[in-house]
């Protein structure tokens, strides 16, 4: 799909990967953007960009972000649900609240937008990006429950990529750990798990995936071959999560 002209909608458009496409995309010939989170100060101003200030775990706010979005535009072509978070923690205290909020936002909010997109167009071309995660192939202990959203998705865009109409694109991204405040926000001192990389190549990544139509966009190079590795050897995912779960182990010692 090309960019141009395109109107969209980015979630999770105040911090990290959200806030790094928006700045890049705002650049290119007569788009238009709302973006949307919670703290809307810190996006840019201008004037093709249209703040929304949204909880998108909630039905409502999103329903609303759709009207903005439709009044200020006049219809959504892309739709990239990027907003997302996680816990590291082993999880243990009962909270349906706990749970039922990361599954909300991860999982809930990105599905219910693709079907709002499906309805909206019925005939014109459309695409809807969502941003699942490289542990939706791969869990990782002490994000348990993040590891059961992001699974939720990749398994919910497999099935659904057979159900798309023509007109309309379904493409998921599966970052290894970036450098965002993502990390700063699952905990105090949560290391980042190996593989990284920096949100510009995943930016990078995207575009390519927007203008090619992809289904599935890896932003870091090597992972498929690694994924496949551990698919075939499966005794390289025990040592893998023997060290993570090492690691959890430590860092809640730490913090006792
Ligand atoms: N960083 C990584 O290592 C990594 C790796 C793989 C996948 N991902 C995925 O990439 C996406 C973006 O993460 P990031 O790395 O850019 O993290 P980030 O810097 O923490 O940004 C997260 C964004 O999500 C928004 N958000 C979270 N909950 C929200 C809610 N209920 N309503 C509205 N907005 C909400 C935040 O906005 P407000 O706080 O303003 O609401 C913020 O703009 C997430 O889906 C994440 O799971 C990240």
């Amino acid at each position: 799909m090309n960019l141009e002209n395109k109107r969209i909608i980015i979630t999770g458009a105040t911090s990290g990967i959200g806030l790094h496409l928006l700045k890049v995309i705002s650049k290119i010939k007569r788009t238009q953007l709302i973006a949307v989170g919670r703290k809307i100060e810190n996006i840019p101003q201008k004037e093709n960009i249209f703040p929304y200030r949204a909880d998108v775990s909630k039905e409502e706010e999103v329903d609303n972000m759709f009207k903005f979005a439709i009044e200020k535009m006049n219809g959504i072509d892309i739709f990239f649900a990027n907003a997302g978070y996680s816990y590291y923690e082993k999880l243990g205290k009962a909270s349906w609240q706990h749970v039922n909020n990361i599954f909300a936002t991860n999982v809930v909010s990105p599905i219910y937008s693709l079907t709002r997109m499906i309805e909206l167009n019925k005939s014109s071309e459309f695409m809807v990006i969502i941003s699942c995660s490289v542990i939706g192939k791969l869990p990782f202990p002490g994000f348990s429950l993040y590891t059961g959203t992001k699974f939720a998705l990749d398994g919910f865009n497999t099935a659904m990529q057979y159900e798309m109409h023509e007109n309309g694109h379904l493409m998921m991204v599966y970052p290894v750990a970036t450098y965002t405040e993502f990390f700063n926000r699952a905990g105090e001192n949560v290391y980042m798990p190996w593989p990284h990389q920096k949100s510009g190549k995943v930016v990078k990544a995207i575009l390519k995936g927007i203008n090619k139509n992809k289904k599935r966009v890896y932003p870091f190079p090597f992972i498929k071959p690694i994924l496949y590795l551990m698919n075939v050897f499966p005794f390289i995912y025990d040592i893998y999560h023997s060290i993570q779960k090492r690691k959890l182990e430590r860092w809640i010692d730490n913090r006792l």
